[in-house]
């Protein structure tokens, strides 16, 4: 599996002959099958550094190396929106084989989503199309669609936030099993600090385009939020952002 190393990576937009610096000289390791999550407020820079990441966006500087690749040079990155992007026409079913459209092999394509079907508990909504499901099921397919193919990193922006709470939870535990079971390695993006912690084994805390802090979490999953070492982390977190403001 890869992992991902950042080193002085920046990005400024310019807009109407106006200049803005979105992230400042990030560095960051992102270890091979590991869960890192990325906290920040809106405005920090979260999507930005997961569009560079993925080659969505280009950078202004600095360099972002891939590491243990399968096949040397060829990265293998899937990424996960905050609103799920199904195509309405198609089915569960046809939105998870469309991102295999490529592939010749038809019969890999109809296991590979029978698998995912099973894995992400959608099997009996395999027929329906997205107006006919939930939030949740709809962001389990946008998932779904990403796993079809194989990543070896996945970079989820957000992709719980329009959720309910006990959703959320629930997709949470999923996505950790899922982290679990497959061992790739996984960079998260949220602005809810208890979901950071929740998931990741390594927090970095973002404000205006720097790192503010990485926390190591040294919990097993599943966590608990009440836990006295949860909190702490918790503590710790927002009063980094305490210092700035
Ligand atoms: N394409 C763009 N052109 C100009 N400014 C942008 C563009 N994309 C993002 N920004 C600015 O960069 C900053 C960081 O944005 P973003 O990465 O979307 O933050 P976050 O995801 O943490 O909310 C924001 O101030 C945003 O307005
Ligand atoms: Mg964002």
């Amino acid at each position: 599996m890869a992992g991902l190393i950042v080193k002085n990576l920046s990005k400024v937009f310019e807009l109407q002959n106006e200049i803005f610096q979105a992230l400042k000289d990030i560095n960051l390791v992102v270890p091979e099958k590991s869960f890192i999550t990325v906290v920040g407020k809106s405005g920090c820079g979260k999507t930005t550094l997961l569009r560079i990441v993925a080659g969505l966006e280009s950078k202004t500087g600095g360099h972002i190396e891939f590491t243990n690749c399968k096949e040397k040079g060829k990265k293998k990155v899937g990424i996960v929106f905050q609103e799920p992007r199904l195509m309405p026409w198609l089915t569960v079913e046809q939105n998870l084989a469309f991102s295999l459209i490529k592939c010749k092999d038809k019969s890999y394509v109809k296991d590979k989503v029978e698998d995912i079907l099973q894995i992400l508990g959608l099997y009996d909504f395999k027929k329906a199309y997205p107006s006919q499901i939930s939030g949740g099921m709809a962001q389990r397919v946008s998932l779904g669609r990403t796993l079809c193919f194989d990543p070896e990193i996945i970079l989820m922006d957000e992709p719980l936030g329009a959720l309910d709470a006990f959703t959320r939870r629930k997709l949470q535990n999923e996505l950790v099993d899922i982290f679990v079971k497959s061992g790739k390695t996984f960079m998260f993006v949220t602005h809810d600090v208890e979901e950071a912690i929740y998931l990741g084994q390594k927090v970095v805390v973002m404000n205006d385009g720097i790192i503010m802090q990485e926390i190591q979490i040294d919990l097993d999953y599943y966590r608990n939020t009440e836990d006295s070492k949860f909190l702490e982390y918790k503590k710790s977190i927002l009063n980094t952002y305490k210092s700035i403001n």
